[in-house]
């Protein structure tokens, strides 16, 4: 039986926190090493160009994102890690299937609407601080997608919308030429906790009460000094089921740990041991990689030539669907 593709991209928008880490690429990880599914994994950096406009920074943004992937064990030799930017394919699917995007879509799109809906609100031009990019960002995805042939496009939520657009804009397409492109389906984890912050709220770097996924250990310490605690005394009994620290430890520790901790709780913990326990479990996890991130981060030229071998297995593909494109269009013979 062949594979299912899956194919993802990912924003380079600057360094993952820990809730970027357990909802999303560690799962996304295990789906790719598990061998299950011919993966793609890219980075999206012309997606990032919306917004960022700093060369400098953008590009230790496509760094850092490859860096932190191939550090907590994304398998390159089984996935395909590479960039956007490297298939220029994608550019030219980019404008063919915008002749067959209703612009009326494109105005509906979640991300365009929320910055016009802010700006009308505030008394200002509709379309102030929008580009063409942010604008037609949902089609570049569609060819991102596209041009690959994905069975299955793994996605947080908020990007369902885009993956629906995608089918639609390959229907479109298709409704002239015939089954070309194929239908994409969105897959969703929802079977993973959302990851409370120093505050316990959601963390978001919005909030600004997300741990980063690589920070200096002592750093890292100092992180978890922050959660607030109340003032009870260090040998009272304390709830397990009502703590943020406990919330957290049990992302990174195993079943017998955290009973070990809930017991310890419950016979009186101090706050300060509960935050040590708590550092241990999530440096021992994070250690390793952390050591593998700093190397990459020194090192690029490795970072460059996996993402050059990723971009020569991926390039021969783009080029065989686009040229089936060119030629139902009647660009090519
Ligand atoms: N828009 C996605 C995000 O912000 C990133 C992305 C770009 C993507 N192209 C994609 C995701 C193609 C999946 C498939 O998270």
């Amino acid at each position: 039986m062949t594979k299912k593709i899956s194919l993802t991209g990912i924003k380079p928008t600057g360094m993952p926190h820990i809730g970027n880490y357990l909802g999303a690429i560690k799962p996304a990880i295990e789906m790719a090493n598990s061998g299950n599914y011919e993966a793609y994994y890219f980075i999206a950096d012309y997606h990032s160009l919306t917004t960022v406009y700093d060369g400098k920074k953008l590009n230790d943004y496509i760094y850092e994102v490859a860096a932190v992937w191939m550090a907590m064990g994304l398998d390159v030799s089984k996935a395909v890690l590479y960039k956007q930017s490297d298939v220029p394919e994608v550019m030219e699917l980019n404008w063919i299937i915008s002749c067959f995007t209703n612009k009326g879509l494109m105005n509906r799109a979640h991300a365009y609407k929320a910055i016009v809906q802010d700006n009308e609100e505030n008394g200002r031009d509709a379309d102030r601080n929008v580009n063409m990019g942010i604008f037609s960002y949902p089609v570049l995805m569609a060819a991102d997608i596209l041009f690959l042939g994905s069975d299955i496009v793994p996605v947080g939520a908020d990007q369902l919308q885009h993956i629906e657009i995608a089918r639609d804009i390959a229907n479109a397409f298709n409704h002239h030429y015939g089954e070309i492109l194929k239908l994409p389906e969105a897959f969703v984890r929802d079977d993973f906790a959302t990851v409370p912050g120093l505050d316990g709220r959601k963390m978001s770097k919005s909030y600004d009460n997300h741990i980063p996924l690589f920070l200096p250990a002592k750093k890292l310490r100092k992180m978890i000094n922050k959660i607030k605690t109340d003032s009870t005394e260090p040998d009272v009994p304390k709830d397990p089921d009502n703590s943020l620290i406990m919330d957290i430890f049990k992302l990174f520790a195993d079943k017998k740990e955290i009973e070990d901790l809930e017991a310890w709780y419950r016979r009186g913990i101090g706050w300060g041991e509960a935050k040590a326990e708590l550092f241990k479990v999530m440096d021992r996890e994070l250690e390793g990689p952390r050591e593998i991130y700093e190397d990459l981060m020194n090192n690029r030229e490795k970072i460059d030539k996996v993402l050059q071998e990723g971009r020569d297995r991926v390039r021969p593909k783009a080029q065989e669907l686009l040229a089936k494109v060119k030629k139902a269009v009647g660009v090519m013979a």
